[in-house]
C-alpha cells in the first residue's frame, strides 16, 4: 500500500487528506482537473509536510490520461474524491452530475480494473440515507437519495457493492462523510468554495471576515432544541485521518462495506453561529428565514462501527472546529486567489 492515486486531491478534504498521507509515509499521485481548486493548495499540502507529491492535471473522464497514470506508476491503491458536491446545481443540471460523478467513476474503475488494482476509497456522504427515520444514524439504515448528487452517490456505491460481488480482488471502502468543516492548523489550507458557499460553516466564514454581509438561517422552527437544523459537524483533519484507517483496513478486509465518519454529536446552526464568534472574537450577523427545501431538521451518524472496525474516531471539538476555520479564513481572506 505504499503508492496512492488520489482522485480530487487538491479540493478541500483531499488536499488534508494528503497531508495525513505524506505525513503517514505514502507516496502520492494525484489527478485533478482543477474544476473547483487550486493548484496552490498542492503547493501548501508539500509545504505543510515537507514532502513532495506528483500532480497530473486530468479529468477522471479522461482514460487515456488515467491509463498514462498506472502505467507510469505502481499504484497500490486509489482514494477517490474528485466529483462535483453542489445539491442545487445537480437538480438543475443533472447530466453534468451524472456524466461527472458517475461516468467519472466508471472510467477510473475500468482503468483500475485494466491495470489490476483493485483497492479504492470512496467519499460518500450522509446524503445516502436520504431523511433518515430515527437517530443517530447506522449504516445498516435504508438507503435513499433525495437530490441527483445523492443519486450519484447512491449509484456509485452501488457499482462498487456490484463489482465486489463480481470479483473477490475488488476491495472497497465507502466512507459516508457527515459535515466536514475545519481546516488545517496551520492555517495554509482550507475551504475555499468558487461561489457563495452552499454550506454552513463557510458562509460562516466569509461573513465573519465581511466577503458576506449576514448569515441566513434556513428555518427556526425546526422541532429542535432552538428551532435550528443540527448537523454531525466532523473536522476535516478527522476525516482525512478516517482515509489512514480505511487504507489500512482495505488490506484485512475483502469486499465492499460502509462506514460512517462523524462525531455522532449533533450542533444547531445557532450553537455553531455562537461558538464561531465566539473562536473568531467577531459578530457573525444572522436574520432567520424560511426553510431550505429538502433539509432534514437533524441528521447525526452512529460512529461505532467505525470505531469497532477501523479503529478510528473523531477527536476534535467544536471550539478546534471553529478557531481552525477562523486561522484558515483570516489568514486567507480570499482563500487561495490572492
Ligand atoms: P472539492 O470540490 O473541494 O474537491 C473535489 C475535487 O475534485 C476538486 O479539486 C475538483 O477540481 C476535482 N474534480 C471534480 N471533478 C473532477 C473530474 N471529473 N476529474 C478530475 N478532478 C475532478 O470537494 P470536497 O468537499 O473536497 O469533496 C470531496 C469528495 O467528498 C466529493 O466526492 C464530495 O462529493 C464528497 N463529500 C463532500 C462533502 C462535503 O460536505 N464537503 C460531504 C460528503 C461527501
Ligand atoms: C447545514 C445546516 C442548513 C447554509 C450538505 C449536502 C450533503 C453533504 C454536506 C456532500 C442546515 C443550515 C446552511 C446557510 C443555513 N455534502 N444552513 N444557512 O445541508 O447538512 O449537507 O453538505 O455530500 O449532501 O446536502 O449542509 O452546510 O448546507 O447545511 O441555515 O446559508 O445549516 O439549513 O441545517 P447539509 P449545509
Amino acid at each position: 500500500m505504499k503508492t496512492v492515486l488520489v482522485t480530487g486531491g487538491a479540493g478541500f478534504i483531499g488536499s488534508h487528506t494528503c497531508v495525513e498521507l505524506l505525513n503517514e509515509g505514502y507516496d502520492l499521485v494525484v489527478v485533478d482537473n482543477l474544476c473547483n481548486s487550486d493548484a496552490c493548495a498542492l503547493d501548501r499540502v508539500q509545504e505543510i509536510s515537507g514532502r513532495t507529491l506528483d500532480f497530473v492535471r486530468a479529468d477522471i473522464r479522461d482514460s487515456a490520461a488515467l491509463n498514462d497514470i498506472f502505467s507510469r506508476y505502481s499504484i497500490n491503491a486509489v482514494v477517490h474524491f474528485a466529483g462535483l458536491k453542489a445539491v442545487g446545481e445537480s437538480v438543475a443540471e443533472p447530466l453534468k452530475y451524472f456524466d461527472n460523478n458517475v461516468n467519472g467513476t466508471v472510467v477510473l474503475l475500468q482503468a483500475m480494473q485494466r491495470h489490476e488494482v483493485f483497492n479504492i476509497v470512496f467519499s460518500s456522504s450522509a446524503t445516502v440515507y436520504g431523511d433518515p427515520a430515527s437517530l443517530p444514524i447506522k449504516e445498516d439504515f435504508p438507503l435513499a437519495a433525495v437530490n441527483p448528487y445523492g443519486r450519484t452517490k447512491l449509484i456509485i456505491e452501488q457499482i462498487l457493492f456490484d463489482l465486489g460481488k463480481s470479483d473477490s480482488r475488488w476491495q472497497s471502502v465507502l466512507l459516508r462523510y457527515f459535515n466536514p468543516v475545519g481546516a488545517h492548523p496551520s492555517g495554509l489550507i482550507g475551504e475555499d468554495p468558487n461561489d457563495i458557499p452552499n454550506n454552513l460553516m463557510p458562509f460562516i466564514a466569509q461573513v465573519a471576515i465581511g466577503r458576506l454581509q449576514e448569515l441566513s438561517i434556513y428555518g427556526g422552527d425546526y422541532a429542535t432544541p432552538d428551532g435550528t437544523g443540527v448537523r454531525d459537524y466532523i473536522h476535516v483533519v478527522d476525516l482525512a485521518k478516517g482515509h489512514l484507517a480505511a487504507l489500512s483496513h482495505i488490506v484485512q478486509t475483502p469486499g465492499t462495506v460502509a462506514y460512517n465518519l462523524g462525531t455522532g454529536q449533533g450542533y444547531s446552526v445557532l450553537e455553531m453561529v455562537k461558538a464561531f464568534a465566539a473562536a473568531a472574537d467577531k459578530p457573525v450577523p444572522y436574520k432567520i428565514v424560511a426553510r431550505r427545501p429538502g433539509d432534514a431538521a437533524q441528521c447525526y451518524a452512529d460512529p461505532a462501527l467505525a470505531a469497532e472496525k477501523l479503529g478510528w474516531r473523531a477527536e476534535l471539538g467544536l471550539e478546534r472546529m471553529m478557531e481552525d476555520t477562523w486561522r484558515w479564513q483570516s489568514q486567507n481572506p480570499q482563500g487561495y486567489r490572492q
